[in-house]
């Protein structure tokens, strides 16, 4: 059994329309007729029309880099599920490192986050990842089962399919530092290993796991090119339609 590979491109709060359309424009030639992996765009959320209009009838999926689990409600700065999903998003990230460190989110909104998106029918990708100082102390193990371990709360296996993790370790997150191969397969095994003991063996053999954290072209074929890693999660890199398609075609 393969899982299909999943490139994304999560591009921060960088572009304005007009730089997000011109990078579809441009990216979409680069990557036509290529089914090996799926592709996925997360602009800004106002970004969000101008991108699913550009990249309509394309293989490029667009997503949210963040959404709110409330249906609707005083909520300000929100995006709700249902608000993505009329725009035409099918994808969103969830727990992102940045959303948890500048925006205090918790494991307990991640599984919230969760919940709402599995029942919009909108695909997660669901963050973990451990800091240096925890990578350093020996703890990358315990954070990740806890990370996982949260995101699941109440999760059936009938309800996991669509769901995607992405391991982002937060000290290779645009320091240019990249994890090594070992130290990300690694990583993958302990987090498919909670999913096994969460959601079972079929649940943890289907899931797919991407990597995130300085993915450039000249090493994206030695991480994704790995049995575990089952795609990336692209920051810095996804900027420029020819780099990041360099990624996508690794
Ligand atoms: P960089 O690729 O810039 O390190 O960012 C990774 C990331 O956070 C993707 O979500």
């Amino acid at each position: 059994m393969s899982r299909k590979a999943l490139i994304a491109a999560n591009w921060k709060m960088f572009k304005t329309p007009a730089e997000a359309k011109a990078f579809v424009d441009a990216f979409l030639p680069l990557v036509a007729g290529h089914d090996r992996d799926e592709i996925a765009l997360f602009p800004s959320p106002v970004l969000l029309p101008t991108v699913i209009e550009a990249a309509k009838g394309s293989n490029v999926a667009v997503g949210a880099q963040n959404i709110h689990f409330a249906e609707e409600g005083a909520y300000t700065g929100e995006t709700s599920l249902g608000q993505l999903k009329a725009v035409g998003g099918t994808h969103t990230l969830i727990g992102h490192s940045e959303r948890r460190q500048y925006f205090a989110e918790t494991d307990e909104i991640v599984n919230k986050k969760l919940h709402t998106a599995l029942k919009h029918g909108v695909v997660p990708i669901v963050c973990v990842g451990e800091v240096l100082a925890e990578r350093e102390a020996g703890k990358t193990a315990e954070v990740l089962k806890t990370q996982v371990t949260g995101a699941f709360v109440g999760i059936t296996p009938e309800a996991a399919a669509p769901i995607v993790i992405a391991y982002e370790p937060v000290w290779a997150i645009g320091t240019g530092k990249t994890a090594t191969p070992e130290i990300a397969v690694d990583a993958h095994k302990i987090i498919r290993a909670q999913v096994a003991k969460l959601l079972g063996a079929e649940v943890a053999a289907n899931v797919r796991i991407l990597y995130g954290g300085s993915v450039k072209p000249d090493n994206a074929t030695s991480l994704i090119g790995q049995e575990e890693i089952d795609g990336a999660l692209v920051g810095g890199a996804s900027l420029k339609p020819d780099s990041f398609a360099a990624i996508v075609k690794y």
